[in-house]
């Protein structure tokens, strides 16, 4: 390693999609930093300009080419010098496509292909060989991103670390299964020299990650027991993981909520849709009695834990009644907070080809009447903490002078007065008062009697 030399070349990375992104994105710094490349925060200038592109949903898509126009015009204004590479789940599913339409791109990298970056960006400079990578190669990729998981660097006092990539579900909307490939999961040593490196440089929060984290399957056992071995690193005194299939919600993993401090008592547990005829279309492999009576099973382990989810509305053949049933689910679980979306077509999978495709007015109708409700019930949430002491981890400083700011183990965002030194701390705030994005408190340490 020879970090003690200056970066000699600019890298700008823009990140869409998921957590999932972020935490590759970070991995392609760390690949780059030995090659000389240092992270700068505008892409005029950049020898190096990396999209990590989200395919998700057809306006995440859309993004992509649009920023690669402006793009081109700034490449062309270097004579060339700069370089555009396209990686994550667009660069996957329509990477030839890519390069057809936009001669300005160089190299086209998949997220199980990053460790092959330095070799592209040679061939791209030097003009020969392919420099498109769309390989299926989880186990290459996580080997070669920085043995093994030892050489992470820690950007904060919280971390996403990947755990686990792929999914075999298929749900049918979805282009995931297609864009990462199916399940795998990172053996526990290298995740746990990972979280050991995190923890030594001051990270006291983790948030797991996997397309279908709770599929987690290796030589340590399932999730719970790699949160069990994860929370005896000192240090790490918060776990968070995302994103979990309820299919996948084991009794170990439940019982992990019970008696496991690390675990914070929040999970994201997507159902989509509370209709049994349209959860069957979108072959998500449950029904919504099942997952209510799973959520009754992880609230009885963890009574305090929350909720969020996710909601896609005007899936193909989606009635009213099918809609009011997503209402009566949401209504019955009382989320925290949930993610909702329109359903997209997506080229390439099941539903896109459904007849009954939903009007996009209709849809429109829907998603404001259903984040109606969701905003009633996280306001109703977030109103229920005023008065209450929670255990803040302190992150940031505040955007006031002498203000600092944290996140409660609900995943709310924290403002209260106090001094900068306590970044990296987990202290007691008595919370105050509601904002529309954050609570705000004082710090309640109690003097000694
Ligand atoms: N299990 C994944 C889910 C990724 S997609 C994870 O690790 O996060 C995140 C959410 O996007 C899904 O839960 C779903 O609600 C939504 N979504 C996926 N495909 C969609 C589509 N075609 N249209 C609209 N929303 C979609
Ligand atoms: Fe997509 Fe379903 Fe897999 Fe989640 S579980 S990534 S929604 S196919
Ligand atoms: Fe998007 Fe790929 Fe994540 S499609 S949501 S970046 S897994």
């Amino acid at each position: 390693m020879d970090d003690a030399s200056p970066p000699s070349r600019r890298l700008y990375i823009k990140t869409y999609g998921c957590q999932m992104n972020v935490y590759d994105s970070e991995r392609m710094a760390d690949v780059l930093r030995p090659l000389g490349y240092g992270l700068t925060d505008r892409p005029e200038g950049a020898d190096l300009v990396v999209l990590n592109t989200c395919h998700i949903r057809e306006r995440a898509t859309e993004k992509v080419f649009s920023e690669l126009g402006k793009l081109k015009a700034m490449k062309a204004e270097t004579g060339g010098r700069m370089k555009i590479a396209v990686a994550g789940c667009v660069a996957q599913a329509e990477g030839a496509e890519i390069m057809r339409r936009q001669p300005a791109v160089d190299l086209v990298v998949g997220p199980q292909a990053y460790h092959q970056l330095p070799e592209l960006i040679a061939r791209a400079h030097r003009s020969d060989g392919e420099v498109l990578s769309a390989d299926f190669a989880p186990e290459a990729k996580f080997d070669s991103l920085g043995a093994g998981g030892a050489e992470r660097q820690a950007n904060g006092v919280t971390a996403f670390l990947t755990v686990q990539e792929g999914c075999d579900k298929f749900c049918s909307f979805c282009v995931v299964p297609y864009t990462r490939g199916p399940e795998f999961s990172r053996p526990a040593a290298a995740i746990l020299a990972e979280a050991r490196a995190l923890a030594e440089q001051g990270v006291r929060e983790v948030t797991l990650l996997g397309q279908n984290v709770n599929a987690y399957a290796s030589e340590i056992g399932g999730l719970a027991d790699l949160c069990r071995a994860l929370a005896a690193i000192p240090g790490l005194d918060r776990l968070r993981y995302t994103t979990s299939h309820p299919r996948d919600m084991d009794d170990a993993l439940i019982a992990a909520h019970a008696d496991l401090e690390a675990l914070m008592p929040y999970l994201h547990l997507p159902v989509q849709a509370g209709s049994d005829r349209i959860l069957r279309a979108m072959n998500r492999g449950h029904d919504a009695k099942t997952y209510l009576a799973l959520v009754d099973r992880i609230r009885n382990a963890r009574p305090d834990l929350a909720l969020s989810g996710d909601f896609i509305v005007g899936f193909p053949g989606e009635t009213e009644a099918d809609f009011q049933a997503t209402l009566d689910l949401v209504e019955a679980v009382n989320y925290a907070s949930a993610f909702t979306f329109k359903y997209s077509r997506r080229p390439g999978t099941p539903a896109a080809s459904l007849p009954g495709q939903v009007d996009e007015a209709v849809k429109a109708e829907r998603l404001e009447r259903l984040n109606t409700l969701i905003e009633r019930q996280r306001q109703a949430f977030n109103a229920v903490q005023v008065g209450k002491t929670l255990q803040v981890l302190i992150d940031r400083k505040g955007r006031h002078k002498g203000q600092i700011g944290g996140r409660s183990p609900y995943l709310q965002a924290v403002h209260l007065d106090g001094p900068e030194r306590l970044i990296g701390q987990i202290v007691p705030v008595k919370i105050a008062a509601l904002g529309p994005n954050a609570l705000s408190g004082n710090l309640d340490i109690l003097e000694p009697a």
